[in-house]
């Protein structure tokens, strides 16, 4: 695998080439996913629920995902691999300055955030800083106590119609990719229709430009149950890195996620 560039992606975008991506926390899995043919690695803050069994995100700090940055980052030397901002990190813009800074020394290429207008400045504040940003939209995990539970986002017409507008100026502020997490699949496609940007979905149908999972659930090994739009490559494929092949051929190829896997 040659390294992957956020100039990598948007060629990718533009030739309509679908691609896969993974949560990653520790060098093993790391080089493996590599192995495997994994182009882009997140240090999800998941890692508070799949690591550290907590029952949110919440509690991670950016001490935690730079630590785990370090680690991915020395498994993984070709992947791009973008680490999360965790909450209360980028509150303020001088503070998502100062966490960015921490989790790109740590070895990320692209920090992501979750939210909506209220981030415009500091999105165009880092990229005018040379640090790459990942917007996220749509059930964004640190905002679960706002939205009541985790639900799936973007329902209604007018919050579809928000979250299109949302995303497009999230554009225009810099973003270099666009994650949209729980949303009605055909509002995923007509936000990926729209934007130059790439876009990867999780639960977010078959239409965006790549699918994110988190590796817990790809393998089988998520306490209780996997998320519907979810699936486990473990059973069918044996190893780790046949379970990751798998699944990056079958997003390259189309067949995931599959209709069961959306939500209307
Ligand atoms: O923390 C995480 O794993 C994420 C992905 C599910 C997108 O944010
Ligand atoms: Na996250």
């Amino acid at each position: 695998m040659k390294a992957i560039t956020t100039a990598t992606l948007k060629k990718w975008k533009q030739e309509g080439k679908k691609f896969a991506s993974l949560t990653a926390y520790d060098a093993s899995f790391a080089s493996t996913f590599e192995a495997a043919g994994v182009p882009v690695m997140l240090v999800g803050d998941s890692l508070g629920m799949v690591l550290q069994g907590n029952s949110d995100t919440l509690p991670v700090t950016v001490e935690q995902i730079a630590y785990h940055t370090r680690c991915v980052r020395a498994g993984a030397q070709k992947a791009l691999v973008i680490a999360d901002m965790p909450f209360m990190s980028y509150a303020t813009r001088e503070q998502a300055f100062a966490s960015a800074a921490t989790l790109m020394q740590a070895g990320a290429q692209m920090v992501k955030l979750e939210g909506g207008d209220w981030l415009l400045d500091t999105v165009k504040g880092l990229t005018e800083r040379g640090i790459p940003v990942c917007a996220h939209l749509g059930l964004t995990p640190q905002s679960v106590h706002q939205f009541g539970g985790f639900k799936v986002q973007g329902r209604d017409n007018q919050a579809a119609q928000q979250m299109l507008e949302q995303a497009q100026r999230m554009e225009q502020a810099g973003a270099s990719l666009l994650v949209l997490e729980c949303i009605p699949s055909q509002l995923a496609r007509h936000i990926t229709e729209h934007l130059n940007i790439p876009v990867i979905g999780i639960g977010a149908g078959p239409d965006t430009d790549a699918q994110i999972l988190v590796m817990h659930d790809v393998l089988g090994i998520t306490s209780g149950y996997i998320p519907k739009f979810s699936k486990n490559y473990i059973n069918d494929h044996g190893t780790i890195q046949a379970a990751a092949s798998a699944f990056v051929q079958e997003v390259a190829d189309g067949t995931f996620p599959g209709p069961e896997h959306g939500f209307e």
